[in-house]
């Protein structure tokens, strides 16, 4: 690799590293600066101060905009019973198979320095290296939500942010929202009761709350819910211990698990799923789609699939947990959304405030790259330090993988949710080249304007590879054998002359 380590690894504190600027000058000491004489001003030759001032006052990136205050680790997924009935997903084939993850939890609705007892769901994240890509459950405590329309998310949350003139926060907004939107009233008795402000983040399970499906390859499909259950066992905290720790110990949940995982006490959690095949999820009682409901497992009950552990505490929270990006749209072959339109909002929201947050080039953070990517069409950018695809070419007509996908089987079922389809304009039709002859007999109408075109598209093609200058004699012939002939004829011509190669 070009350049030299910035700080990626960790020095331990007796080996004394020698301290240098941002481009890697050794500086005699961390406190040097420079002036003009004993008592002057300062010198704007100094780059070790200005380089240090500048970056100090470069330090924040925005917090997230919900979820600001959270904590997470490293751990890995294992597969414990087979589900190759139902699914297709390459990290949960195979029992055994085991694939590494980050998580995040997090409280909702206060800011990066705010309690961690706070009384407010939590977040569960895990992002899944998977074979096939990054796949993340952006998760949460409950499983159910406050609402079942997406217009109504950042309403709501405004109402838990400070009030614009007090700077306080504000009940009135808060229950005139859940009073005058009662969908909320299942996801509010959740929220008041202990289960409302948990005992740190190990002992709290974790719920999809949206339906999702997991495909098939045929087309075939199933809707699922996943539940992550503690195997530390569930506790909460009372409102009194809650409130006490707030003030005690604002940092409670973070420090609790950092030091399990430290003592080598590492959480971890039974993985479920409930399924409902697309007739049933037709018939069911409750719309699959309104995040406001569960599914009783009374009536659709819980199958073992899998086991998560954490294991592995991160080395600079900043770079692996500030800069780590969820989003429910990073999936994987054999899962996709369902049509919840909650679920449906938030595969753009993430995304788009991740660009906001972290940068367009969000998905080259180390912690969030996946194990392999490969995709040149996304070029350049702010911070596109993972080579930029080197020099793979722009358009790589010649890609594996890049064959068109054909539109996918739709059943019955289909046709009551919505059908999805891939909107492509398929392959070339014959009728494609009528109007390219038209304008090539309109063209023959005014004296060397047909022999302009030849001669234009001749000096470019020229310049191109033979196998590529093949197809586009192809092309142009299938307009009219005339046009094939006279770009081919000109085409080569400029080739053996070697003017353009
Ligand atoms: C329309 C509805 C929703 C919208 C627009 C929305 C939007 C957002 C946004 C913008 C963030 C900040 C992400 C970041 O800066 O990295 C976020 C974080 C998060 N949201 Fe949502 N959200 C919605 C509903 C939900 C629901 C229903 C759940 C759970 C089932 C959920 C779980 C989370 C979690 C766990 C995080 C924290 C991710 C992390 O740890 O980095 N959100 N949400």
């Amino acid at each position: 690799m070009v350049g030299q380590d910035s700080g990626a690894s960790t020095f331990k504190y007796n080996e004394k590293p020698v301290y240098t600027t941002s481009n890697g000058c050794p500086v005699e000491s961390p406190t040097a600066w420079q002036r003009v004489g004993n008592m002057g001003p300062l010198l704007l030759q100094d780059f070790h101060l200005i380089d240090l001032l500048a970056h100090f006052d470069r330090e924040r990136i925005p917090e997230r905009v919900v979820h600001a205050k959270g904590a997470g680790a490293y751990g890995e997924f294992e597969v414990t019973d087979d589900i190759s009935d139902i699914c297709a997903i390459d990290m949960l084939n195979g029992v055994g198979k085991k694939t590494p993850c980050v998580t995040r939890f997090s409280t909702v609705g206060g800011e990066k320095g705010s309690a961690d007892t706070a009384r407010d769901p939590r977040g569960f994240s895990i992002k899944f290296y998977s074979e096939e890509g990054n796949w993340d459950w952006v998760f949460n405590n409950t499983p159910i939500f406050f609402l079942r329309d997406p217009t109504n998310f950042p309403v709501f949350i405004h109402t838990q942010k400070r009030n614009p003139q007090t700077n306080l926060k504000d009940a009135t907004m808060f229950w005139d929202y859940l009073s005058t939107h009662q969908e909320c009233v299942h996801q509010v008795m959740h929220l008041f009761s202990d289960r409302g402000t948990p005992f740190g983040f190990r002992h709290m399970n974790g719920y999809s709350g949206h339906t999702m499906k997991f495909t098939k390859p045929d087309g075939s499909f199933v809707y699922v819910q996943i539940h992550l259950k503690t195997d530390q066992g569930n506790k909460t905290l009372t409102n009194e211990e809650a409130g006490k720790l707030a003030g005690d110990n604002p940092d409670f949940a973070t420090q609790d698990l950092f030091q399990a995982i430290q003592k080598g006490e590492y959480p971890s959690w039974t993985v479920y799923l409930q399924v409902l095949d697309p007739e049933q999820a037709q018939k069911f009682k409750w719309n699959i789609f309104d995040l406001t409901k569960v599914w009783p497992q009374g009536e659709v009950p819980l199958r073992k699939f899998g086991k998560l552990t954490l294991n592995k505490n991160v080395e600079n929270y900043f770079a692996e947990i500030e800069q780590v990006a969820f989003s429910p749209s990073h999936l994987v072959p054999g899962v996709e959304p369902s049509a919840d339109p909650v679920l449906q909002s938030r595969l753009f929201s993430y995304p788009d405030t991740h660009r906001h947050r972290l940068g367009v080039n969000y998905q080259q953070i180390p912690v969030n790259a996946p194990l392999k990517a490969f995709n040149p069409f996304q070029r350049d950018g702010s911070m596109a330090v993972n080579g930029n695809y080197g020099a793979n070419p722009n358009y790589p007509s010649s890609y594996r993988g890049l064959t068109y996908q054909t539109v996918k089987p739709t059943n019955s079922h289909e046709k009551w949710s919505g059908e999805a389809v891939t909107a492509l304009f398929g392959p070339v039709v014959d009728d494609d080249y009528v109007q390219a002859k038209g304008l090539w007999d309109v063209l023959g109408r005014t004296p060397g304007q047909q022999d302009n075109y030849v001669q234009n598209v001749a000096g470019h093609l020229s310049g191109a590879h033979q196998a590529t200058r093949e197809r586009t004699y192809e092309m142009f012939t299938k307009v009219t054998p005339e046009l094939g002939q006279k770009i081919k004829q000109a085409t080569e011509k400029e080739v053996s002359a070697g003017s353009n190669l």
